[in-house]
């Protein structure tokens, strides 16, 4: 049975008893676990039916409790202060080399292990509550999209989690940046709400671009940012005739759209044109054109903001062809 409340302490005394707690963030839901207990763990494994291999974020109260987890010479050491100092608590994982108190189940088998402080004041009481590390992937199905709203989490996992924190709607919308600071220079892994510009400048040196890794972060296939439907990428200035012409092409199917403009064309979901606001509604619209049984989703990019690179690059995995 699943427990949904607005309790934290709930939470905070399931985690202790090694079950599942899904809880927002500032950026998507995560389904959480006692990071250091392999057995917890691996219930998360097993209720998102995600590949073992694929690493889990461990997040943390503060930033003091990476000495815990992370393995970590002086460079990298000065690094992770500097990026925690400014970013933390917020939107930004740092894979860095574990300790080996961090349970070989929880990092997939790797030699590193992401971490990081969420800004959100549900998380960082449960967090504070708990203790230690809570080890939490996306409250979602393994290959559905991310969850934004409690009750995204209990479409997906009810009845397989022991409790969900309802926390509302999440602020960012789209799952944290990636940066990972093991070799001599900083790599991204992921694009967020954090840029690969601000990080490099707090850094002091630049920070590589390596997107396409797929070893790297393993998990990060292009399936996971996508609706069941088929995605069609369009320019805002293109969508009202692309609306048009794949209507008339194809009659018998259901074509929707997302787009920072009115279509006057149903179903479709108008988000802001800022990157931040589209970011924060996009996979809820996804979610519910799913819901509706559309078959084809022609979606146009947001045009404006610092995000836009975050948002075009879960947009490119929803419409790369599919396995
Ligand atoms: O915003 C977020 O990051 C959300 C919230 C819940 O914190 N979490 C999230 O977790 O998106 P998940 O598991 O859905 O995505 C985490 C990604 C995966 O692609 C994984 O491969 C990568 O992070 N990752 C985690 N630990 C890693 C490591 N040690 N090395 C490389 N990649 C890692
Ligand atoms: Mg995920």
């Amino acid at each position: 049975m699943t427990v949904v409340t607005t309790d934290v302490a709930v939470g905070v005394d399931a985690l202790r008893r090694g079950e599942l707690v899904a809880f927002p963030t500032e950026t998507v839901y995560g389904l959480g676990a006692d990071a250091s207990r392999p057995e917890a763990v691996a219930r998360i494994f097993a209720v998102k039916g995600r590949p073992p291999g694929h690493p889990l974020i461990v997040h943390l109260a503060t930033g003091d409790q990476v000495a815990h987890w992370a393995r970590l010479d002086h460079e990298t050491e000065r690094r992770v202060g500097l990026l925690a100092e400014r970013f933390w608590p917020g939107p930004l994982t740092i894979v860095v080399p574990r300790s080996p108190r961090a349970a070989s189940a929880t990092v997939g088998g790797r030699a590193t292990i992401g971490l990081r402080v969420p800004d959100h004041p549900v998380a960082l009481e449960l967090l504070r509550g708990f203790g230690g590390g809570v080890a939490a992937p996306s409250a979602n199905r393994f290959g559905r999209v991310s969850p934004t709203l409690a009750s995204h989490v209990v479409d997906d996992l009810g009845g397989l989690v022991d409790v969900v924190i309802d926390g509302g709607p999440t602020r960012v919308g789209i799952e944290s940046t990636i940066v990972e600071l093991v070799g001599s220079e900083p790599v991204l892994l992921r694009p967020g709400a954090i840029g690969r510009g601000e990080l490099g400048e707090v850094l002091g040196v630049p920070v590589l671009d390596g997107r396409g890794g797929e070893s790297r972060a393993p998990g990060m296939l292009a399936s996971h940012y996508a609706p069941h439907a088929s995605v069609e990428l369009v320019t805002a200035e293109d969508a009202p005739a692309a609306v048009a012409a794949a209507v008339a092409a194809r009659p018998t199917i259901t074509v929707g759209a997302i787009a920072p403009l009115d279509l006057s064309h149903q179903p479709s979901w108008r988000l802001p044109a800022r990157a931040d606001g589209y970011a924060a509604g996009l996979y809820r619209a996804l979610r519910e054109a799913d819901r509706m049984g559309v078959d084809l989703l022609l979606i146009a990019p947001p045009t404006e903001g610092p995000m836009v690179a975050a948002v075009v690059d879960r947009l490119t995995k929803a419409a790369a062809p599919r396995r």
